[in-house]
């Protein structure tokens, strides 16, 4: 155990917080920390003989990263796998090199090989890490882990929980997952599963955490499935928001709207657990109507009868405000996909049928009529910012389709969703844009660096659904 570990470790026990899996167990920090990206097996309960996965140190999801805001984070990754891959730290402002895009920030690293990521960690918040590399597959073998940056002043809480949700597409009988790259899930919504799960558990197995009636339960969601939207359903209690995407808003109940939550996105949230001894708070998914884990007040009595009146508010981020004044406007238009119209989009620069498109390139989405494709080695930008000025981006959804689309290296603010303005201030790293929506954002260029732009249903990403931004 270094030094860094057994620190968190004894302040957590003085601070009397408990830590379940995916919690303090697998959290590693610091300097030396190794991910060894590799194939690993485990049993699930809806699959007959041992699954295989594709992870980290021998686990999927790979080690919970854990640091606090203003440290360094120095990972090591070796590849042991048979294709490239590398890490991209989502959601975190990172030095361009350090972003993990192949051929964009750097080359894929390849079996055998070893890549140091190091940056210092300006922002606190939920985050995790992925492949860049074919991550419709490589994720969706389940490479992924959490990334945690606490904040220098840390909320009062009696428990956090951490929990990775994800959903893999696996043979019941063989164990191997079935397939990948087929054009009818790329065009579609996507690969979704069969197999829910949460920390590399499936749901199916009844995730339960025991915990006392009276706490205050921090609750770290983070959806890393390749395309499924979970609906979170509570069925007790209050939660609310106190993050969306690592980023603090002022406390508020969770919204409607909010408890879509898709590919990419995190959420942060706040439980006071005012239930009796025994008592039971089940978070499910509306959408695949599983339960994905059950929170079980033990017998003891409460911890508290009120809550805990301790404030939630979390310290934002420091971000570059948006001057709307000095604004430069700009529309992106997403189109594509089986239920959408067919369009003529350009490839490389050279206009092609939306048929062709999807027999020759197996792509099935265009951004503003181009696509791009992933392996190619150079994406010519959609869009060139400068450094410091302010950019208003109108995002239309002309499909079918649900897409949580990312920005890397920068926070964007939500300034309005159909039209109407948000009054909170939220800002994120991926917004959802629903079928046939229009979403505004607002942001000031910030890095230096081609900046991936692009859909986190990672089947639409690798069907054209993908973009450039450079800052220079
Ligand atoms: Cu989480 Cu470009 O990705
Ligand atoms: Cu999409």
């Amino acid at each position: 155990m270094d030094r860094r570990r057994f620190l968190s470790a004894s302040s957590l026990m003085l601070a009397g917080l408990a830590a379940s899996d995916g919690g303090l167990a697998a959290a590693a920090g610091g300097t030396g920390v190794r991910l060894r990206a590799g194939v690993l097996r485990k049993k699930l309960p809806e699959i007959a003989v041992p699954a295989s996965f594709w992870g980290y140190n021998g686990e999927s999801p790979g080690p919970q990263l854990r640091y606090r805001k203003g440290e360094r984070l120095q990972v090591d990754l070796e590849n042991t796998l048979t294709q490239g891959t590398t890490l991209h730290w989502h959601g975190l402002r990172v030095p361009h090199a350090m972003d993990g895009v192949p051929h964009v920030s750097q080359p894929p690293v390849q079996k055998g090989e070893s890549f140091r990521y190091e940056f210092e960690l300006k922002d606190s918040g939920t985050f995790w890490y992925h492949p860049h590399q074919k991550s419709f597959e490589q994720v969706g073998r389940g490479m992924c882990g959490a990334l945690i940056v606490e904040e220098e002043k840390p909320i009062e809480i009696d428990r956090e929980l951490v929990w990775v949700l994800n959903d893999f597409q696996i043979d019941p009988a063989s164990g191997e997952h079935r397939p990948f790259g087929l054009i009818a899930e790329h065009a579609t919504k996507g690969r979704w599963g069969n197999v829910i799960t949460v920390n590399g558990t499936s749901v199916a197995a009844g995730r339960s955490e025991s915990v006392r009636a009276g706490e205050r339960v921090r609750l770290r969601l983070i959806n890393a499935a390749t395309a499924r939207v979970f609906k979170l359903d509570f069925s007790a209690g209050e939660p609310r928001v106190i993050a969306y995407d690592g980023q603090a808003v002022p406390p508020a109940p969770l919204a409607n709207d909010d408890r879509i939550f898709g590919p990419g996105m995190r959420l942060d949230l706040v439980l006071d657990l005012m239930l009796p001894p025994g008592g039971v708070l089940d978070i499910a998914d509306a959408n695949s109507r599983q339960v994905l884990g059950r929170l079980v007040c033990s017998a003891e009595a409460p911890l508290r009868g009120v809550p805990l009146a301790a404030p939630i508010a979390l310290t934002p981020n420091e971000r570059l405000r948006p001057n709307l004044n000095k604004a430069t406007f700009h529309n992106i238009d997403f189109l594509g996909g089986d239920a959408g119209p067919p369009v003529i989009g350009t490839v490389d620069g050279r206009p092609i049928a939306y048929s062709d498109m999807k027999s020759k390139y197996g792509l099935a989405w265009t951004v503003n009529s181009h696509a791009a494709i992933e392996e190619a080695h150079h994406h010519e930008p959609l869009l060139s910012f400068t450094r410091g000025k302010t950019y208003v981006i109108t995002m239309t959804n002309q499909t079918g389709f649900d897409h949580p689309m990312h920005l890397h290296g920068h926070f964007f603010r939500v300034l309005s969703l159909n039209g109407e303005k948000l009054k909170q201030e939220i800002w994120r790293d991926t917004v959802m844009l629903t079928p046939w929506s229009e979403v505004v954002i607002a942001l000031v260029a910030e890095e230096q660096g081609d900046w991936m732009f692009h859909c986190h249903v990672l089947e639409h990403a690798a069907a054209g659904m993908m973009a450039v931004i450079r800052v220079e």
